[in-house]
């Protein structure tokens, strides 16, 4: 792949010695420019700025089925919260909790309730059956790995392709270890590579024979709408496909509004079969009466419905674009034949992979020049990249002219460093 490979060593060296003199003018500008964070930035979050002004009194506080959403009640969520929910992601409402602001708080939770009570089916907790492992797709979502560490879960990495998990591996795995409790899924515009699964992928899952009766799969679907193209990506209905072999209790599913709404107020739901939900309802009320209910009112009087949400996705995959569109522009005339990328038709980031033992290197030597990176490695368990070379990219928050500041550097931070392993190498 690299376009400095027929180079002698003096024409590497030269070259290198020009892109060190640009990278040391930015050094000496002390930029402060951040490309880590996946969250949206100020034009997004304005586009949701009326839904802040759709509750003034206690009246717009009544839900349909005549409850105060101010009072203590409904763990569940409303019904036209549910209704909402269901119509976007077309799940029934039984099937559907809508709880508080974070999905990540509803798979830690989900995690540490398996961990003390087990799940349906299983015999015992998971945390009374010695080690508990979970397969990381990886690259993978950094925050589903902490989960693992912070509950001791062993993590064990199964490759990403462009149609998903390596599903040989993953076949393998949770058909003779029963040890292996989960897998955690991004299945639709993967954090960070922005992949979705093929049907077949998902046809596979549905399909999964694992040998612990007390297995789930972890289908976060934190990108379900959220094309940044007119085309809708596809992805194929996980508890639909499960219906058919049988399986659905082996799913938890999760969703929330945070990249719709407001990331730090929005809805987040679990969903998953009734034997599931019978399982987890009395403990999840031993844990909270309700969720804020008034949230869930002011999301269903500002979107109204699914139709109203999709709409919404429309006007941030038109502020996100042109964010993505100038990333991949600059990799193309900068890094062809130094670098791939991934170039998602939808989701928050960017997967950069640089060659082989350089991400770290390209971390630091961007950090030198005022940009942060997420962590090299950090989308893999235990922040361990094999081979160093993934790094995350999140073009939605700087202003544009930070944004296209900060990919101008990154592209010389990569170049310097491609160029130093060869000569290294040499
Ligand atoms: C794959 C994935 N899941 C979940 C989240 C966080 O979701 P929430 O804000 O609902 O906790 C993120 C945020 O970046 C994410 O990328």
């Amino acid at each position: 792949m690299n376009r400095y490979e027929n180079m002698s060593s003096a024409e590497l060296s030269a070259e290198l010695a020009l892109i060190r003199a640009e990278l040391a003018k930015f050094s000496e500008m002390g930029l402060n420019l951040d490309l880590t964070r996946g969250k949206p930035g100020d034009e997004q979050l304005a586009i949701s700025e009326d839904m802040l002004g759709v509750i003034s009194s206690s009246e717009d506080c009544v839900s349909e089925n005549g409850v105060d959403c101010r009072n203590y009640g409904i763990l569940d969520g409303i019904p036209e919260a549910k209704r909402l929910f269901s119509q976007l992601l077309n799940i029934p409402e039984k099937n559907l909790i809508v709880e508080g602001n974070s999905s990540l708080n509803i798979m830690f939770d989900t995690v540490a309730r398996a961990m003390l009570f087990g799940v349906y089916g299983g015999k015992k907790p998971w945390a009374m059956q010695g080690e508990i492992k979970f397969l990381c797709p990886s690259p993978g979502y950094d925050r589903h790995f902490a989960i693992c560490e912070a509950m001791g879960i062993k993590m064990i990495p199964v490759d990403m392709t462009p149609d998903g998990p390596d599903m040989d591996t993953v076949e393998r795995l949770v058909s003779s270890d029963p040890s292996i409790k989960g897998i955690w899924c991004v299945p639709k515009f993967s954090n960070p590579e922005g992949y979705t699964y093929s049907d077949e992928t998902v046809e596979r899952f549905a399909r999964l024979k694992p040998c612990a009766d007390d297995f789930r799969i972890f289908w976060d679907n934190a990108y379900a709408v959220h094309e940044i193209y007119e085309d809708k990506i596809p992805l194929l209905d996980i508890f639909e496909t499960c219906k058919k072999y049988g399986t659905e209790d082996s799913v938890f599913f999760f969703a929330s509004t945070s990249k719709i709404s407001f990331p730090g107020s929005g809805l987040a739901i679990m969903a998953a079969s009734e034997n599931n939900l019978i399982q987890i309802r009395p403990i999840l009320s031993a844990q909270t009466i309700g969720f804020d209910k008034i949230n869930q009112m002011r999301h269903v009087k500002f979107f109204k419905n699914a139709d109203g949400v999709l709409a919404h996705m429309k006007r941030h995959a038109d502020i996100i674009r042109p964010r993505f569109e100038a990333v991949i522009g600059a990799f193309r005339s900068e890094l062809t034949g130094i670098a791939t990328w991934t170039e998602p038709r939808g989701g928050y980031f960017i997967n950069l992979t640089v060659a082989d033992g350089c991400a770290k290197r390209v971390f630091r030597l961007a950090a030198d020049s005022g940009v942060t990176l997420t962590k090299a490695g950090a989308s893999f368990p235990y922040g361990n990249d094999p081979r160093d070379r993934h790094l995350r990219i999140a073009p939605t928050f700087p202003s544009f002219d930070d944004l296209t500041k900060a990919v101008e550097i990154l592209c010389l931070c990569v170049k310097a460093a491609t160029l130093e392993k060869l000569i290294e190498n040499n």
